[in-house]
């Protein structure tokens, strides 16, 4: 069977990202199919999305896994090539900058008929030593069609000499995301009362392997984390990644008494979370979106952002992991008005994203 579009995914974030544009390919008639890689297979990171946001179950599920960089990337790319070959589509979809990303934009365009779109282009943390700063360079510069979030993006992709007509900037499909499930989030969800947190409290999400791969860095973060939650008197909640869960295990970490570790929530869950928490500690990328984009300060535990946008608009601020730097970062966050514009776009993003591959309505 041919198919005019195909999605490659295999991650909490790309399912949550590019579901609103399944969605939207789903309103227009839109022939299309999915290939998940199997980079996450957990239920809590993979299929409690696809339960949620009503998603079709994948086509292809090449349950690759975990592994190495290097295994976990060439095992995607050979998978995914054999599937292309098969499903033939015009268009292959990517989202981001995981590994995932990176096989499916190899694997796509080096197959003659078939050309790739990235989205969510052109955001650079100028940190080599990330592996997502790796993929998302190497796939902007193999796609046909680049669609970045803002300008800002935009003018990084033309700052390396990708032409001008390649790129449309669509905003994010985040936005389109939250803008969809966070009235819904607000009404199913119950995650406030049950997790007892009815009151003013702080959301930590911390998973980046250069944060929790490295014990002495991630024991800074934890104490950071804690300094500030007992200076302002809130309880922190940390729904952890399994990445995270097997290092604490694995360093034997104490984690401070100030933080409730739980299980990953579920996206409406985590929307309610992130909505109504005080403040919000972070490592993770679309995390330091959804803050931005719900009107809550985001404190990030990290050197670098690849979402400047966040700071410029002083939604968020770049901490580090040092414990007073993570305190004086909260007390400057938590005083800030929350009145800032979103720059991430108006919630069509999936649809100016079909728009620009001419797969107009029927
Ligand atoms: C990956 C992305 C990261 C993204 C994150 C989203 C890369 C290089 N990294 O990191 O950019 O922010 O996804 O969450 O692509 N594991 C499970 N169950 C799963 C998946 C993983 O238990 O379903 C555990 C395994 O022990 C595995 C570890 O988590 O070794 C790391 O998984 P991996 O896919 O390599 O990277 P993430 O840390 O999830
Ligand atoms: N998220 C979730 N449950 C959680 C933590 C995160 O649904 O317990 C969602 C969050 O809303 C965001 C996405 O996962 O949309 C971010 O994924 P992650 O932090 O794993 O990856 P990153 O954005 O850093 O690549």
């Amino acid at each position: 069977m041919s198919s005019d579009l195909s999605f490659i995914l295999g991650t909490r974030p790309e399912i949550i990202k590019l579901s609103p544009v399944i969605r939207a390919c789903q309103q227009r008639d839109v022939p299309f199919s999915l290939i998940h890689t199997g980079q996450h297979y957990s239920d809590e990171l993979d299929s409690v999305f696809f339960e949620q946001l009503e998603l079709p179950a994948p086509e292809y599920n090449l349950s690759v896994g975990s592994g190495s960089q290097g295994k976990q990337t060439g095992e995607m790319i050979v998978e995914i090539e054999s599937v292309l070959e098969e499903e033939q589509p015009d268009v292959v979809l990517v989202q981001g900058d995981t590994n995932s990303v990176l096989a499916g934009t190899i694997a796509a365009t080096k197959i003659e008929g078939i050309e790739v779109g990235h989205v969510e282009a052109g955001l650079r943390s100028f940190d080599r030593e990330m592996p997502e700063e790796i993929n998302r360079r190497l796939a902007d510069h193999s796609a046909d069609y680049l669609f970045p979030p803002t300008e800002t993006s935009r003018q990084q992709l033309l700052s390396e000499g990708l032409p001008d007509d390649w790129i449309t900037v669509t905003g994010n499909t985040i936005v389109d995301a939250v803008m969809q499930n966070a009235e819904i989030a607000h009404e199913q969800s119950c995650v406030l009362s049950e997790l007892g947190v009815e009151e003013e409290f702080g959301l930590l999400t911390a998973h980046r392997a250069e944060n929790v791969d490295n014990r002495d860095r991630f024991i800074s973060l934890l104490e950071g984390v804690a300094k500030a939650a007992r200076e302002q008197e809130l309880p922190v909640v940390y729904p952890i990644h399994p990445r995270a869960k097997k290092r604490i295990a694995e360093f034997d970490i104490d984690v401070p008494e100030a933080i409730r570790i739980m299980e990953p929530q579920d996206f409406l869950d985590f929307l309610v979370l992130e909505d109504e928490a005080t403040i919000v500690f972070t490592d993770s990328g679309g995390v330091q979106e959804e803050t931005c984009i719900l009107q809550t300060p985001c404190v990030t535990l990290r050197d670098n952002t690849e979402r400047p946008e966040t700071v410029e608009v002083d939604a968020n601020r770049i901490v580090g992991v040092e414990p007073d730097d993570i305190a004086e970062g909260t007390r400057e966050m938590i005083t800030v008005e929350s009145e800032w514009e979103n720059p991430f776009g108006d919630g069509t993003s999936a649809e100016q994203i079909l728009d620009a591959l001419e797969y107009d309505r029927e």
